[in-house]
This record gives C-alpha cells, structure tokens and sequence, in this order.
C-alpha cells in the first residue's frame, strides 16, 4: 500500500536532507514544494514583477500563475528545479530568492495555485513530500507526518555550509537573520499537524533519524 509522507518543518532544519534519504529509502518520489514557491518567486523576479521585499505586482504575478510551470528532473545523483523548461536549481537557491520568496509565499492565491498543483502530483500517493503546510493544509489526511526542528546554531551552520559551496559565503550573523525573519514571516503556515511526528534533527546522527522515520513508514505500509 502506497502513501504519502508528509516532512515540514522551519528553514533549515534538515527537513530536505531528511525527506531525500527516506525518499531513497522507501523508493518514493520526493517532492519539494520549497523549491515551487521559489520558482514563482524567481519567476516573478524574472518578469520584473518582484523587485524587493516591498515591491512586488503582486496583481499581475496572480494574473501570470497559469502560465508558470513547474516540474522535476533529476540525474541518479541530482534533483532539479524546472521552471517552464529551463533547470533553475541554483537560481532559485540564491539569497536574493530565499529572502524574497517568504512574500511571495503570503500571496492567498499563490498559496492556493501551489496547493492544487501539489495535490496533483500526490494524487497517486508513493511521495515523499516535503514543506510547511503538507501535513496540515495540502495533505490533511497523509498517513505518515513529521515535524522537523533544528537548535538556530545548527539551521545558521547548516546553511553556512551550503551557501559556501554555493560559492556565495556570508557571515554567521547574515545568515542568522535571514533565518530568523525568514521563520517570522513563515511561521503563519508553518506549524506541526496534530498527528506529527516531531523530530529534533541535531540531538542524533541523521541516519538514525532516517532509520526511526523507515522503521514507522515500515509499520505504517505492512499489509496486515
Ligand atoms: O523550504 P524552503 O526554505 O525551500 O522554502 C522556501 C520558502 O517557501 C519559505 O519561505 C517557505 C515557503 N514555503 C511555503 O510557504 N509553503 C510550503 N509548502 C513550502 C515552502
């Protein structure tokens, strides 16, 4: 029996890492619903639409949504972003894009356009899908839910990390501020579902955090 695994959780939390290896692990697909809020982002921002923070035609990004589309590819090593045909994986990763996308992501309608495509590529179950709002909003009803939380000293380090392999280094405190106001504004649609499991990613190695998570998708899939 196939079903869908729901994995939310803050910036940085390891939640990414975390839905990849179980996605791996059971042979589902994984899906980041992250990366399709910073697409429209990256879209709008390409169409002169978003220019900062508070400018943003938001009017017409509404108007152009029908016209964005969004999908996945992927290599047996990487997975990428498509936005209306074109990889945009590292685009979408850049600073300029995480910071704006939280605005984005405030747009009802905007919300309600990534909703219903999610809806769609889970409609057959088998997925391993990972954001803020799966288990609560997109996904009420998923089988399997996880709530994913990192101490800010490792969120800032993990994302230090990544950003210098990026080839875009900043400073400890940027990035702690990022991920703060990021979690500020996130936090009207990022909340576990009552049904989560929550899990402290830092307080143990990540692959007995994946083999826990296994172990209960096991349980939660036998067929009796
Ligand atoms: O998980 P991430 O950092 O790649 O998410 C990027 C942004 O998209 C972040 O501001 C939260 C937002 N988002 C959302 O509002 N709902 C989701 N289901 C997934 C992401």
């Amino acid at each position: 029996m196939k079903i869908i695994v729901a994995i939310d959780g803050f910036a940085a939390s390891g939640k990414s890492t975390i839905a990849q290896d179980l996605a791996e692990k059971t042979g589902y697909t994984h899906i980041d619903s992250g990366a399709m809020y910073r697409a429209v982002t990256l879209f709008g921002m390409q169409k002169g639409l978003v220019t900062s923070s508070t400018s943003i035609d938001s009017k017409k990004l509404i108007e152009l949504l029908p016209t964005i589309n969004i999908s996945f590819d992927r290599t047996p090593e990487n997975y990428f972003t498509m936005l209306n045909g074109k990889n945009v994986e590292k685009e979408i990763r850049s600073l300029a894009v995480s910071n704006l996308t939280p605005h984005i992501a405030k747009i009802v309608e905007v919300r309600n356009f990534l909703t219903a495509r999610l809806r769609e590529m889970g409609k057959n179950k088998g997925v391993v899908m990972e954001g803020r709002d799966i288990g609560t909003v997109v996904f009420p009803d998923a089988k399997m839910k996880v709530f994913v939380t990192a101490p800010l000293n490792l969120s800032v380090e993990r994302r230090l990390e990544e950003l210098k392999q990026q080839g875009n280094p900043a400073t400890y405190q940027s990035v702690e501020d990022d991920i703060l106001e990021r979690d500020k504004i996130d936090s009207a649609w990022t909340y576990p579902a009552k049904d989560a499991i929550r899990i402290e990613n830092g307080a143990e190695p990540l692959s007995a955090i994946v083999q826990h998570l296994f172990s209960i998708f096991e349980s939660l899939t036998a067929v009796p």
